[in-house]
Formats: C-alpha cells, sequence, structure tokens
C-alpha cells in the first residue's frame, strides 16, 4: 500500500502549490487521481514504462486497452499526431477544450494515438506545468463505473495511488465521447458526452475561409454574399469565415463595405475583423484569397494547405482580365469599391454553385 496525500483544491482557482505538487508527483514517475470536467482521471506520465505498468495493475486494466494522452494546448495534437485530417481540426475547434477524444495515426509510434483536451482548470494547470505526455483512464477499477466525484473516485483507489486532487464534483459527469478519425468515414468508438450525431454534423460541415489584408472590406464582402446566398438556399452545411493577413483586429468594416452591403439587404454592422489563424486555415476545406500575397502569408502560417488555397478569381474562374488579383479598394475612391464589390459578387454567385 501507499500513502495517499489528499489535497482539496478550488475547481476554479486552484492554489499555485497544490497544481505544483501534483505536476512534480507526475514527473517523478508517480500517480495522482485529478479532476477532469467530465469524470475524475489517474494521471501519469506516459513516457514512464513503470508508472505506466502500475497504472494498468491497479485498474486491472485488460492488456493492450489504449490510454489517451490528455494536452493542455491544441497545438500538441501535432506533436504526438501525424497527417491530422480537416475533420480533426473541425472538432476540435468545435469541442476543444471539452468531453471529446480523437483516436488520430500516431506520430512516435506505429499505430494510433488517443487525445484529448480537458475542459477543467486543475488538469489543464497540471498537465501544463508538468510538461510531459500525460495518461489519464478514468479513475475507477476496470468494469467499474467512472467516477464523477471525488469521493466515488477515492472509495477504491486510496492507498493505490501518490497523490489525489479533491475538486468536488465534476461539472459533466460522463465519460468523452471517442472518435476514430483514422477510417473514412470517421467512426464514434464511445458515445460519451458528445453524441453521435452531433459529432457527425460537426465533421461533415463544410467550412470556407476568405482571406483579404486587413478583413474589413473584401473578405467581409465575399463572406456576407456567400451567407446570404446558402441562407436562400436554406443550407446550414457549411461555415463561412473571414479574416485578415495583417496584425489588425477589434475592427468594424469599412462605411463603403456596409452600405454596398446594406443595397443587397445585408447588414454587416456586427462585423469584427479577425487576423487570420492557423487553426482557422486547418479546419477549412477550401481558403480563398483576393491577392496572390494572401495566399503566400497562409502557406506560410499551414503549409499543408497548399491544395486547398486558391485566387477567388481564379476559382470561380473569372477570366476577364489578365489580373487574377482582386486588389485592395481601401483609399481607391467609391467607384473602385463598387467595381470590386460587382467583382466579388459575380464570384461568389459561381462559388456557390460548386459547394
Ligand atoms: O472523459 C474521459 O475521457 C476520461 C477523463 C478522465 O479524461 N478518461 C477516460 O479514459 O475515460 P479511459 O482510458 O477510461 O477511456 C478512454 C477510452 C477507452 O475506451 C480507450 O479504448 C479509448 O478511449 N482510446 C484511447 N486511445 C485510443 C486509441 N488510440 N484507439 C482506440 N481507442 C482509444
Ligand atoms: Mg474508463
Amino acid at each position: 500500500m501507499t500513502q495517499t496525500r489528499i489535497i482539496k483544491v478550488d475547481p476554479l482557482n486552484p492554489a499555485e502549490d497544490s497544481i505544483r505538487i501534483a505536476a512534480d508527483t507526475l514527473r517523478a514517475g508517480g500517480l495522482a487521481i485529478i479532476p477532469t470536467e467530465t469524470v475524475y482521471g489517474i494521471a501519469a506520465n506516459a513516457l514512464d514504462e513503470k508508472a505506466m505498468q502500475r497504472l494498468s495493475e491497479i485498474k486491472k486494466r485488460p492488456e493492450g486497452k489504449p490510454f489517451t494522452l490528455h494536452i493542455a494546448d491544441k497545438e500538441k495534437v501535432e506533436e504526438f499526431a501525424a497527417q491530422v485530417p480537416v475533420s480533426a481540426y473541425k472538432l476540435l475547434e468545435r469541442f476543444w477544450p471539452g468531453p471529446l477524444t480523437l483516436v488520430l495515426k500516431s506520430k512516435t509510434a506505429l499505430g494510433t494515438v488517443g487525445l484529448r483536451m480537458p475542459d477543467n482548470e486543475v488538469a489543464l494547470e497540471v498537465i501544463g506545468l508538468a510538461g510531459i505526455p500525460v495518461a489519464c483512464p478514468s479513475a475507477n477499477l476496470s468494469g467499474k463505473p467512472a467516477p464523477a466525484n471525488f469521493s466515488e473516485a477515492i472509495r477504491d483507489l486510496e492507498g493505490l495511488v501518490d497523490l489525489a486532487l479533491d475538486a468536488g464534483d465534476t461539472k459533466v459527469g460522463v465519460e468523452s465521447t471517442v472518435v476514430d478519425l483514422t477510417l473514412t468515414p470517421l467512426r464514434v468508438l464511445r458515445e460519451g458526452a458528445i453524441r453521435k450525431e452531433e459529432i457527425e454534423k460537426a465533421a461533415g460541415r463544410k467550412c470556407i475561409l476568405f482571406i483579404c489584408t486587413g478583413n474589413s472590406c473584401r473578405s467581409v464582402m465575399a463572406k456576407a454574399l456567400l451567407e446570404k446566398k446558402l441562407k436562400d438556399a436554406h443550407r446550414q452545411d457549411v461555415e463561412v469565415l473571414s479574416a485578415g493577413t495583417m496584425m489588425l483586429g477589434g475592427l468594424g468594416a469599412t462605411e463603403p463595405t456596409r452600405e454596398l452591403l446594406a443595397q443587397d439587404g445585408i447588414d454587416v454592422s456586427g462585423h469584427v475583423s479577425k487576423r487570420a489563424t492557423a487553426g482557422m486555415v486547418k479546419k477549412s476545406d477550401l481558403i480563398l484569397v483576393m491577392e496572390k500575397i494572401h495566399e503566400e502569408r497562409i502557406l506560410e502560417l499551414v503549409p499543408e494547405a497548399k491544395n486547398r488555397v486558391f485566387l477567388l478569381k481564379e476559382f470561380a474562374k473569372i477570366e476577364d482580365t489578365e489580373n487574377l488579383d482582386i486588389e485592395d479598394p481601401i483609399g481607391r475612391g467609391a467607384d473602385f469599391y463598387a467595381e470590386t464589390f460587382e467583382i466579388i459578387k459575380e464570384a461568389i454567385g459561381r462559388l456557390v454553385k460548386s459547394i
């Protein structure tokens, strides 16, 4: 038997000391019960063979049943998984942090790896500070129900683990949904807190991203026009995003943009400009840019997006000019603005037929 140290923690604002003790325990090869938003888990250093052996023994885990790695940061996916499909980014952008485990092709070993980013401050801080891959199966003996609160978790495990963080009840109380994305179509291996239909809908939704420089004129027009067309066609299977390549955020659409769209009955007064992020690009099936320079910027951000980035004019097969760029109308006068708007409108009219 082991002496299990029990520490009470504030689930929303855990004391630094408790987090450090838990992280140190894991780094030293120990086992620690930690809360997540779904159920309590037993955390261990996944790279420490002895710790993993002990974890399997105390849980009486059937041999060969894989452990999910828990991460504190979406970007860590690429540290553990290879050839991550667009559908994985759609799901993790929508559900992480949260009750979803993604099974992907492993980057570090043969076969697959299960990954999850829990939505729990204590878990995220412990995992982040430990700085090691953390395996974290539910804190129950094999075959028993997963524990939704601390007393259920500690009941069968006191004396078997080194540390236990008591944060009271878990928020969700049900295990995560496990989705295998190495298969096409995807397979839901365990239906937990997220329904199978919700997973299929989110993964199956197309995502189109429009890019310009400041996300205040061209990409705003393109997004708004496409959304209107989709709405008129009663289509809900496409998500449309817009963003800029420049470090500008939080601005509205320019006045001429608002006015031109208003003439078509579209209100973009609520638009707030955003800078393009790697996350947006990775979850998008199609990235449509206004100028060649935007394509370069996007590919600097996400080189793997190479076969998904197109010039809007080119993609819509608008061949009237030698110039495939749709130039920035900012500061170019009302006529130029109106012309730009018409070109984008024509492109969107063609685009909507092909998606
Ligand atoms: O909500 C949860 O997922 C909780 C909390 C603590 O995070 N954890 C949990 O872990 O339920 P566990 O080990 O009890 O269940 C994880 C499930 C198992 O059914 C396991 O087979 C599956 O995920 N899994 C993990 N990695 C996998 C992989 N590479 N391939 C197939 N299934 C995998
Ligand atoms: Mg379990």
